[in-house]
């Protein structure tokens, strides 16, 4: 029966950090996959996260099942992040997920459930499992203009126009903060005027925010969800901890939904159900991790003063490779690079200078030209920028 199986297609990303494995090169860099890295090139466990661990081993007297939205306290805590209380608990119906990945999915999910009529827009360019996911859901996709690639901004008005086709109860996907792949956010007065907006034509915002912490700050990167959060009765929302607690492989994510009081029991009821038919139990080790930390006030000093260096990294290794640029290049036009924020940015490149970049210099970004800046190192700066600057520089 196998044999009728249609071909897999690659993960483009996915395939990106396997191609990088199978690479000999000792001089080689790792652009593609969203993970942090440090100075040395590692992808750390951070010290809150060894210590509740550890404290984990020492006081955890059983394994047995929690609950099929997984651990109330996680999930207090997590709302609690995200949300920062601009809405009173009774109006937030809530599940653990299997990461990030697992939190998008459920929320696609429990929309096809509440309205299969449904069309999600979906940001171009947006990250390509967005739109696996509302595949595999079976929702009906279409897209909004995002980017200004020639300013290296939010196309705002491109945005506004394209999701004034929206029917009512459409769904609006929104990046809460470090936009991927493009690395550029809404202002706050984008964020009002998206808002207005969603409550104007009567869509339903489901904003995935997986890299809190990475952009301008916690509370900060939260900005544009709180407000919407604050403004309309219903707002969907995948989080994840992979990133911001360094937890990726602990598939650590949560499914948030603010909703009128009384809509809360069916909602939560229905993630059960979902949870039920898919994974049971969402996983709860690195959920444990993460409440442990967020409720204990010293671990949540020192998580939070990590995760501020690594954000603060990350964006001086932006101005470094910006600079170097101008220095290889002689212009400007990489500025952009310094001015975005979180993980990623694009470069305008064909997949033949992807393929150049790879093989001649070893430097690995995803197709459509996504590049993790948290996988440079001050070390690797100066080699990155020459490469890109050699290749870009053919593009005639
Ligand atoms: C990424 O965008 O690189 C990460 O979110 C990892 C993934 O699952 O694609």
């Amino acid at each position: 029966m196998f044999h009728t199986l249609p071909a897999p297609k690659p993960d483009a990303i996915l395939a990106v950090m396997q191609l990088f494995r199978e690479d000999p090169r000792d001089r080689k860099v790792d652009l593609g996959v969203g993970v942090y890295k440090d100075a040395q090139g590692r992808t750390p466990v951070m010290r809150a996260v060894k210590a509740a661990e550890a404290r984990l081993v020492e006081t955890q007297d059983t394994k047995g099942y929690v609950a099929l939205t997984g651990d109330a306290a996680y999930n207090e805590a997590m709302a609690d992040l995200l949300l920062g209380g601009v809405v009173p608990a009774s109006r937030i119906a809530a599940s653990a997920a299997t990461g990030g990945t697992g939190a998008v999915r459920m929320a696609m999910e429990l929309i096809r459930a509440a309205n299969p009529a449904a069309q999600v827009w979906i940001s171009t360019p947006t990250w390509p499992n967005h739109n696996v996911l509302a595949n595999a859901v079976g929702l009906t996709q279409q897209s909004y203009r995002y980017y200004d690639a020639a300013e290296g901004v939010l196309d705002r008005q491109g945005m506004l126009d394209d999701l004034a086709q929206a029917k009512p109860g459409d769904v609006v996907l929104l990046h809460g903060c470090c936009h991927n792949p493009t690395g550029a956010d809404p202002r706050e007065a984008d964020w009002a005027e998206i808002a207005a907006l969603i409550e104007a034509k009567g869509l339903i915002p489901f904003v995935d925010i997986a890299y809190q912490g990475f952009g301008e700050g916690l509370d900060a990167d939260a900005a544009g969800l709180r407000h919407l959060v604050a403004r309309l009765p219903r707002v969907i929302i995948a989080a994840s901890a992979a990133k911001n607690f360094g937890l990726y492989r602990e598939r650590a994510g949560i499914c948030l939904v603010t909703c009128p009081e009384e809509e809360r029991a069916l909602v939560t009821g229905t993630l059960a159900t979902i949870n039920r038919a898919s994974v049971s139990f969402p996983p709860d080790h690195g959920a444990r991790v993460v409440s442990t930390i967020l409720t204990d006030p010293a671990l949540r000093l020192d998580w939070q003063e990590e995760l501020e260096a690594m954000r603060q990294r990350v964006q001086g290794l932006r101005g470094a490779l910006a600079q170097a640029l101008r220095a290889e290049t002689g212009s400007d036009r990489f500025g952009f690079l310094a001015a975005q924020r979180g993980m990623f940015s694009v470069l305008d490149v064909s997949p033949e200078q992807i393929a150049r970049l790879r093989d001649e210099a070893g430097v690995y970004i995803v197709p459509g030209g996504r590049m993790n800046m948290a996988g440079l190192t001050e070390d690797s700066v100066p080699a990155v920028a020459s490469a890109l600057a050699g290749v870009l520089a053919d593009r005639g």
